[in-house]
């Protein structure tokens, strides 16, 4: 994850903290609830993307619950930012206390979020940053009028409008539960104000936890001034604590991209059924066909056609190109080339310009050059082939020998006859033919026929012999038969083993 510079006008922050230490219990899962992954990214990883571009100096990751796994994964997405260990999960509000005891240098303001909030956008916090600074808050919580506020903390706002209190749901009075505000769990504040009311913080309320909410009460008491800004799209703030509300965000996450693709000029035939990393990227143009999973890092070009039923796992997709029912891992597919149904292509699959791959084809470890086709029902395991080639059907590349994997080389405008095994490591020359049906151990030199198979061998009258009253043996009988009635005199004992 790369940060970006903060945007001109806006000053920068100090910090980013992210609460990230709860247990996730309501998830029932041995994964830490942070690491639990929607459209291409961990809960963990939506919320730090969202906080990025604002250029914070310094990003802060409470651990806890399953911190080994958070802290690995940490490393991989944001390695610059600094984990630190809240030993006890004690509430939000020592999650925080703890964070910004571990960073005593920060100073000024201070974005701290939960880590669960992964549909939040780098608008509504950057946003959310400017209006507290326009207003010359020292705390200033995001908020959202939400239909339904079950389970979540209600904003308690004055005749005035002004805020004075977060009320959990379980702590609220009647009056309080009728309240639509919620608060998103995302909030802006001063780090010296910070550190002195999260050190008041007690935890007389009904779970026992210090809440990090209770610092905005401390402040309206202190007479500072706070504020709450509601987000312009109340499903910014949802959070995700158990697996109904996984899938929720996942699908609100996912129309919000095609959404995005669509306007962008990709079309999508099914909605529905169509599901978008935030980390894919789509150019105009291309067709996302029903169930295609556009996933991780994959690139689909201009005019490409990709679907139905179709995974593409960090892939790259030409310009004009098609894949039809096919599943794809780390496969670079060239502009016009065409793929499946039905195959399946494994990482390190290259398949060059106006390529084929067509039914029922298993590539990996493949570079298979421009215009070159494996059409029916082969294996292509590391090989390499030129341009223009033909493998026909039922070709097996036998790459392993038990112990080693081995390569094979097939020259341009090579034609591979059906169900030939190329037993690696082999060579085959520029414009090389094998014969249908051959072993090919050893290499075939540019311009060669390779024929590697046993001769034919006819046995006449088997059938009749051998498998007598068989309705095969009726059918060989009828067939002499008619042959003999013709006359043409050729119809006597057949010749014997004939070799071809
Ligand atoms: C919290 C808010 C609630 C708000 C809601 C929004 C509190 C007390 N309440 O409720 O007002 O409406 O988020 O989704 O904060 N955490 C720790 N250590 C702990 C406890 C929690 O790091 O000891 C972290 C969790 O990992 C989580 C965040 O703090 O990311 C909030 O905790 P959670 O239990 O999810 O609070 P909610 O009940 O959802
Ligand atoms: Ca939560």
């Amino acid at each position: 994850m790369s940060s970006q510079e903060p945007t001109a006008g806006s000053a920068p922050l100090a910090a980013v903290v992210v609460l990230a230490a709860g247990q996730g219990t309501r998830m029932r899962s041995t994964t830490p609830k942070v690491l639990h992954e929607l459209g291409g990214r961990s809960l963990l990883g939506h919320v730090l993307a969202a906080a990025a571009p604002l250029g914070a100096g310094t990003t802060v990751v409470v651990v806890g619950a399953g911190r080994e796994a958070v802290e690995e994964h940490l490393a991989a997405i944001a390695p610059g930012a600094v984990p630190v260990l809240q030993a006890e999960q004690r509430g939000s509000g020592h999650a925080a206390a703890v964070a910004l005891d571990a960073v005593p240098e920060v100073d000024g303001a201070v974005l701290l979020l939960n880590g669960d909030a992964p549909l939040l956008r780098a608008e509504t916090v950057r946003t959310l940053v400017a209006e507290h600074q326009r207003a010359g808050n020292v705390l200033t919580v995001l908020t959202a009028e939400v239909d339904d506020p079950t389970g979540l903390g209600r904003i308690v706002r004055d005749d005035a409008g002004a805020v004075r209190a977060i009320v959990e749901e379980r702590d609220a009075t009647d009056g309080q539960l009728q309240i639509r505000e919620i608060n998103a769990g995302v909030y802006v504040g001063d780090a010296a104000a910070m550190r002195r009311t999260l050190a008041q913080l007690g935890s007389d309320n009904d779970q026992g936890e210090q809440y990090v909410t209770d610092i905005l009460g401390l402040l309206v008491a202190e007479g500072a001034p706070v504020g709450g800004v509601p987000a312009d799209d109340p499903d910014d703030v949802l959070g995700c604590n158990d697996r109904r509300e996984l899938a929720a965000r996942r699908r609100t996450l996912n129309d919000r991209v095609l959404d995005a693709l669509m306007v962008s000029g990709v079309t999508v035939v099914d909605p529905q059924t169509t599901w978008v990393d935030v980390t894919a990227e789509v150019a105009r143009d291309a067709v996302l066909q029903p169930g295609t999973h556009v996933q991780g890092a994959t690139t689909i070009g201009s005019g490409a056609v990709v679907g139905p039923d179709t995974t593409l796992l960090d892939c790259e997709v030409g310009d004009g190109a098609s894949v039809v029912r096919s599943h794809c891992q780390l496969a670079v597919i060239g502009a016009r080339a065409t793929v499946g149904p039905f195959s399946y292509l494994r990482p390190g699959t290259e398949l060059g310009a106006g390529g084929k791959i067509g039914a029922y084809v298993e590539t990996k470890n493949a570079q298979i050059g421009e215009g070159s086709k494996v059409p029916h029902l082969s294996y292509v395991g590391d090989a390499t082939i030129g341009r223009g080639a033909n493998v026909g059907a039922a070709t097996v590349f036998v790459n392993y020998d038990g112990v080693n994997k081995h390569r094979t080389t097939i020259g341009d405008q090579v034609r591979i006859g059906s169900d030939t095994m190329l037993v690696a490591p082999v060579t085959v020359g520029d414009g090389a033919y094998t014969a249908a049906g051959s072993v090919i151990t050893s290499d075939v030199p540019p311009g060669a026929m390779a024929v590697a198979r046993a001769p034919q061998r006819n046995v006449a009258g088997w059938v009749r012999r051998r498998r007598a009253g068989s309705p095969a043996a009726k059918a060989a009988e009828a067939a002499e038969n008619q042959a003999a009635a013709a006359g043409n005199g050729r119809s006597g004992p057949p010749v014997a083993d004939t070799e071809q």
